[in-house]
């Protein structure tokens, strides 16, 4: 179908409340075209300013992508900078994504970073804190067993204080003290690459998320494949354990 065609199709039928991509394949897209990785990762971050564009521009309320895990610090030295440079140019370029009405959030931990780019995120996510359209969630230096460590700790701290009772805790009192208190959990997460994993993301959020692995490296993900995966969200039956007719 083309791209009008499909955008028609889902434009008026429910969006996804919380949509999240782990963008993959960066690398393995340079690598078939005999270019640097980092070349993969410029593009990757040209696709994730469409998609971002194209998410808020469909209605979607929220949307996160994974871009630097607690694991990627594995990688290559100057992998790892190229990516946090990456991500700090993102952040000094805030003015584009107020221009979008989108709100920057990031959720992760500061271990490790820079107090440049420390600063550098903190200024972008000051800069867009009063956009209403869409909200952007970085999981950046994001690890989904660091937040429920941190999760643990908090709630601990809070019983120890006397502020809660081991009694009351309950579903509501864990997504408090997670990294994305009051963001609703995610209903469609797609991860581009073929890889059919969770590499550690969101592992809370997306206990009841439609799953969908398209076999398309990161930055071949335009706003057709989207609007694609939109479609195909629409069209899978949610039943949260209960009955379709329910
Ligand atoms: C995703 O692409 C970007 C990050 C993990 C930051 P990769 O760099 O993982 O690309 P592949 O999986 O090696 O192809
Ligand atoms: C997951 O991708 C992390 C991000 C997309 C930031 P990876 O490429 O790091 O995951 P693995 O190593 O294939 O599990
Ligand atoms: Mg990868």
């Amino acid at each position: 179908m083309r791209k009008d065609e499909l955008y028609n199709l889902i434009k008026n039928k429910k969006m996804p409340t919380h949509i999240a991509f782990i963008l993959d394949g960066n690398g393995r897209w340079a690598k078939k075209r005999g270019l640097p990785r980092n070349v993969g990762h410029q593009k990757g971050a040209a696709t994730l300013q469409e998609i971002a564009k194209s998410c808020n521009k469909l209605g979607i309320p929220y949307m996160s992508a994974y871009v630097f895990s607690t694991e990627n610090w594995k990688r290559p030295q100057e992998e790892v900078n190229y990516l946090m440079e990456a991500v700090k140019k993102l952040c000094l370029d805030a003015e584009k994504l107020v221009k979008e009405n989108i709100k920057l959030k990031i959720i992760g931990t500061h271990d490790n970073l820079t107090n440049d780019l420390i600063e550098a995120i903190d200024l972008a996510v000051a800069k867009t804190s009063n956009c209403s359209g869409m909200t952007l969630i970085l999981a950046f230096n994001y690890g989904g067993k660091q937040e429920m460590i941190d999760c643990v700790k908090k709630i601990a701290q809070k019983v120890e204080n006397k502020q809660v009772a081991i009694d009351d805790i309950d579903e509501k009192i864990i997504e408090d003290n997670l990294y994305t208190k009051n963001i609703p959990p995610v209903d469609f997460l797609i991860r581009t690459s073929g890889e059919a994993r969770i590499s550690n993301f969101l592992l809370w959020q997306i206990a009841y998320a439609e799953l969908y692995f398209p076999k398309i490296y990161w930055p071949d993900f335009h706003t057709k494949e989207l609007y694609e995966a939109i479609n195909e969200f629409q069209n899978r039956h949610r039943r949260f354990g209960g009955l379709e007719e329910q």
